[in-house]
Formats: structure tokens, sequence, C-alpha cells
């Protein structure tokens, strides 16, 4: 009662008058046009993988075959890892009710940081709560007024904060264009502090960053480096410490930063470093100091999930193969597809509207893919990721359906012609 009545008081005081802040949540049309058109592409709801294969989930009363997950190595069914969270959970608690600076470091969390520093060759490393707050935490913490950060022009949101957070001044070079990166790095006084920031499989287009001369220039210039693996961890490398790893700079990187999402089956993040660059984050990156730390159950799932990196390399070799496999022969059926060597792969669509069709389409058939609309990438992108746990007759599916979907619903995939280097406008 008390309640309405408010409701209905601050409705009455606020509501047409020019300075009401809820104005433009009022006029945020957007997302009702795609409502009212039918092809709204987000929020979908599923429900659990009972009874389903790994690369499944119901939907209703329907089984989905999953071709938009970055559960890469198909883990986050896993028994062993699910068995793991569990445990924990059981043994644990299911949460910490802390900071990590205060009541909620565990002995899991320990012991896994320095597995994981281990898989990325760095002295230590620090989990976040997610992937996200470790990017937005690392950059904003570590630069101070006056530093320099160098980064790609398509680096991912939560880097793209961090470095908004930062107080140094920050320099976005092209995509990928080492001769921008230097010159960038040229304009920078001699004394000033760089860190040069990059990712090692971009996420939306799924290329990968040229490390080498990333890390090369960094040297000649005494500038540091910074690298984000949320997709290249597990995936890439000889040991699956990603993309760094893969192009033989793992050393050469001096922070590695991943995500628990993608590939390690469970969420969170850790940025590893050298460990007087660690302990000075673990007592000054706000986002970690004053949030509660991840809970057990998760924290035991990545544990699993590195055993199982280590232990099973054949599934990075089958989730390449994959991906390699759907990238030619859509290539061969005259697709547009973005270059790359990663379980990311993105088939170019002219029109937005037409993308949000085409997974509507594909949803219909029991299929879900990425709609990515730019700005979020380069181009309008139906992002497919493979995953280990697909197989020959899954990809025959996809391919068969996406060509039969865009006829019927007459999109032009074909012939759509990109620029070569992958600058965001
Ligand atoms: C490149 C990249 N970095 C960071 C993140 C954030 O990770 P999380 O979703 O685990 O918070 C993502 C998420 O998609 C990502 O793609």
């Amino acid at each position: 009662m008390l309640n309405n009545r408010l409701a209905a008081d601050s409705k009455r005081h606020t509501e047409g008058r020019a300075n009401d802040l809820f104005e433009k949540c009022r006029n945020f049309a957007r997302p009702a046009e795609y409502k009212a058109a039918g092809i709204y592409p987000y929020f979908e709801v599923f429900g659990s993988h009972e009874g389903c294969e790994p690369c499944e989930v119901w939907m209703g009363n329907r089984k989905i075959l999953m071709f938009g997950s970055n559960d890469y190595l198909a883990l986050t069914t896993d028994a062993r890892v699910k068995d793991a969270a569990a445990a924990a959970a059981r043994k644990y608690g299911s949460g910490c009710s802390g900071s990590r600076l205060l009541n909620g470091t565990l002995d899991l969390h320990v012991e896994v940081e320095a597995r994981l520093a281990t898989l990325v060759h760095k002295e230590a490393a620090m989990i976040y709560a997610t992937g996200f707050q470790s990017n937005y935490a690392a950059l904003s913490a570590l630069t101070e007024k006056g530093d320099y950060l160098l980064c790609d022009h398509n680096i991912h949101a939560s880097l793209v904060e961090g470095a908004l957070r930062s107080p140094a001044r920050t320099v976005r070079f092209r995509h990928n264009d080492m001769s921008h990166l230097e010159r960038c790095l040229d304009n920078c006084g001699e004394n000033d502090k760089v860190l040069i920031v990059n990712e090692g499989v971009f996420s939306m287009e799924g290329d990968m960053a040229d490390l080498v001369g990333t890390v090369e220039l960094a040297k000649r210039y005494g500038a540091r480096t910074y690298v984000d693996e949320a997709h290249g961890i597990g995936v890439l490398g000889r040991t699956g410490a990603g993309a760094a790893e893969h192009q033989g700079v793992l050393d050469d990187v001096d922070i590695v930063m991943g995500t628990f999402s993608k590939s390690l089956a469970s969420v969170g993040g850790f940025v590893a470093s050298c460990e007087p660059v660690i302990d000075y984050l673990r007592h000054t990156a706000r986002p970690f100091v004053f949030s509660a730390s991840l809970p057990a159950a998760s924290v035991a799932a990545v544990g699993k999930a590195l055993d199982i990196v280590q232990e099973e390399p054949e599934r990075r070799t089958r989730v390449l193969a994959t991906a390699s496999r759907l990238r030619r022969e859509l290539r061969g059926r005259g697709f547009t597809v973005l270059d790359g060597e990663t379980p990311i792969v993105p088939i170019v669509v002219e029109s937005d509207f037409d993308l949000c069709r085409l997974c509507r389409g594909l949803l219909a058939e029991g299929i879900y893919t990425n709609p990515v609309i730019k700005p979020a990438a380069v181009y309008n992108l139906l992002r497919i990721s493979c995953t280990a746990a697909h197989t020959d007759s899954h990809v025959d599916r996809l391919i068969e359906t996406i060509q039969r979907v865009a006829a019927k619903l007459d999109i032009p995939l074909t012939g759509i012609a990109v620029r070569h280097t992958m600058t965001q406008a």
C-alpha cells in the first residue's frame, strides 16, 4: 500500500518534467522495434543440459544445438568439473562473504593462482570475480597520470573501460597495424611509461593479435605489454597457455590476463605477472580490494579444468580442426568468413536486420548462434563458436541449415567484400 502510494507520488512529481532522469529510458525504443518486427535476438532463455549432448541445451521442450557458447573445450558439462565444483561447495560453502584482502582468501584461491601463474610462465597470479573486473582493475590500478596506454583499436569493452578509468593517456592504434603502433610509440616521450594493451584472440572477429610484432616493439621502446588471453587460454599453444604461447612469445609478455568463463568452464578471471606487479595490484586494485572473492565452487571448477587442459590436449586439437573445417566449407560456398585460426568463425552479414532474421531463422530450426551487431564488432557478424564437442555431423547440419534459412529468407551471404585491416569505424 505504502509502496504504491510512494510510486504514484514519485510519478506525479517527475514524469513529463524536463529534468526527469528516467525520460531517456521511456524513449529507449530500439529493442521494442526489434521485438515488434519479431527479430529481437537477445536474452533467450535456456534450460539445463540434462539428457543432452555436451553441445546441446534445452529451450522449453526443444533441444537446441549450441553454436554460440565460449565453452571451447566443452568442459562446463563435464562430470569431473561439475563434481569438483559440487564437492567444493559442500566443503567450503556457497560463498566467501568477504574480500580477498580480509576474510575471503581460501587455500583453493592460492592453489589455483599458483597453477595459473605456472601455466602462463609468470611468477604470480591473482584471481578476480570476473574477467571484466580483471581488465578493469588491472589497467586502472597500474597506470598513473602522464603514463600511456597504447591499445589495439578492437580491444574488448572491459579493457576500454579500464583505460577510461585510468588516469593515463590512452591512444588506440589501428587494428594489428604494427607500423601504426610504432608511430604511437614514437610519439611518446622517451621517459614516458608505456603499457601496450592487446588481445591474444579478438573476441568477436576471432583473429589473433600480432604478438611477435607487439613484443618486439615493446622491447625496442622499453614499453610493457599486457595481453588479454580470454579466448586463447586452453585452446591455443602447446600447453594451452594461449596466443602468446602459440606465437612463441609467452615469456616476453609482461602481463597475461585470462578469464574462466570460456575454456576453463567457470566464471572469474585472473591477471598474472611478476611478483611485484601482482603484489601491487593485490593492495591497490579497487575492484579487487572492495569486492567479495570468487566462491569455492567456481575456483574448484577452474582447478579441474586446468587438469583436463593439461591431460587432454586432443580437445584443443579437435576444436581447432572443427573450426578450420567449418571456415573452409563456408568459404567454399561463397560466404565471407573473417580470417582466423581460432574456434571463433564469424560470417559477415550486410545488414543488422538480416543478421537478426538469420539468427531467429536458425533458432527456429534448433540451432543457436550469436548475432554481433556493429559497433560491437567491425562488421555485422553471425558469430559461430565451435567447441570440442561438435562432431562433423553437427557441422554439416549447421552449414546446411544456414544455407537453407538464408535462401528461404532471401538474405545475401555471398560475395560480401571486407577490408583487409579490420579496424573499427
Ligand atoms: C576478450 C575478452 N576479455 C574479457 C572478457 C570478460 O570476461 P568475463 O565474461 O569472464 O567477465 C571477455 C568476455 O567475453 C572477452 O571476450
